[in-house]
């Protein structure tokens, strides 16, 4: 028996940083996607194609950090009875999705991983059961997770978040926008990153509060903009969240490079996506400006990636 199922990255339009004090954000799923399957072995092998690993399960033994989510994974389906006995098995976990660059990667390899896992043992991977368990292992990663990485891996779409609470947004994506991924070339820790801009919010309380504040308003306005189809004042928008997210100190000069080209070459938005001090920028511009937004920001960016939200989370492919 196999068991094959993908996950989607993500971005995040609003609201990163902010989400992990409780405001709310808005991500989207896009079209990249993480892919695991697994398939019955005389031992359980956990392996990631990527970065060339083996770990061979057991209770005790740690696996290299890598791997360390997926024994989460496991242990947590033990310990919670949601499985009751393993059934050995063989995991290849592959991705699509750059590592550490604000594009969920990990929530998507634990929800990929998670949603086979379940299916393997003749569960039915719900999507409130999946998202929970890809939370512990996100936790690993993270150590405070606000929840939405694994919230969009597994439901897809547009998504307002809030406090660990989720609601669909419906977006019609208009096919004269595009969306491009700019990477810094700037692999960051998330957990780290997260820890400073508390930090920061710790000793200037009374400032951040405010900034917090108007990223409500900002993530607020954007709902209504997004429902409505204008894209031009999502742009806007975006460009005033990256202030903010400056003023959290999570830019950095290749970042304010490739935001400011992009805006100087014809986009209507740009801002860091997920935890910054690198990982990626992502830019809105119509379809028109893509060819000289590329050229020019290929000088600053090792990597350029279209991408289109898509609507589905995982998906099980049984084989
Ligand atoms: O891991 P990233 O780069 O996709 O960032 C996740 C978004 C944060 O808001 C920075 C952290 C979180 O848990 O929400």
């Amino acid at each position: 028996m196999k068991v094959c199922c993908r996950a989607p990255g993500k971005v995040i339009w609003f609201g990163e940083h902010f989400v992990v004090l409780g405001k709310p954000a808005i991500a989207s799923a896009i079209d990249l996607y993480a892919r695991v399957c697994i398939s019955s072995s005389q031992h359980t092998i956990i392996e990631s194609r990527d970065k060339n690993l083996v770990y061979r399960y057991s209770r005790d033994k740690e696996p290299p950090k890598t791997l360390k989510p997926f024994k989460q994974i496991v242990d947590y389906v033990l310990d919670s009875n949601i499985v009751e006995k393993l059934r050995s098995f063989h995991a290849v976990i592959e991705s699509d999705i750059p590592i550490a660059a604000g594009l969920g990667s990990s929530a998507a390899t634990s929800v990929a991983f998670t949603a086979a896992l379940l299916k393997y043992h003749g569960l039915e991977p719900s999507h409130k059961l999946v998202s929970r368990i890809a939370f512990e292992a996100e936790r690993i990663v993270h150590k405070k997770p606000s929840g939405i990485d694994n919230t969009i891996a597994t439901y897809g779409g547009f998504i307002y978040y809030r406090g660990g609470f989720m609601k669909r947004v419906d977006v019609d994506w208009r096919e004269d926008y595009t969306l491009l991924i700019v990477d810094t070339g700037r692999e960051r820790s998330t957990g780290f990153v997260v820890k400073k801009v508390l930090d920061r919010y710790s000793k200037w309380e009374s400032v951040m509060e405010k900034i917090y504040g108007v990223a409500e308003e900002i993530t607020s306005r954007a709902l209504e903009l997004l429902v409505k189809g204008d894209l031009e004042g999502i742009g806007e928008l975006m460009n005033i969240c990256h202030g903010l997210l400056v003023s959290l100190g999570i830019s950095t000069y290749e970042i304010e490079s490739i935001v400011h080209t992009a805006l100087d070459s014809g986009a209507i938005g740009a801002k860091i996506t997920g935890a910054g001090l690198g990982g990626s920028v992502m830019v809105l511009a119509k379809r028109g400006c893509v060819d000289d937004l590329v050229k020019k920001l290929s000088l600053l960016s090792p990597r350029i990636i279209l991408v289109k939200p898509v609507s589905k989370g995982f998906i099980i492919e049984e084989k």
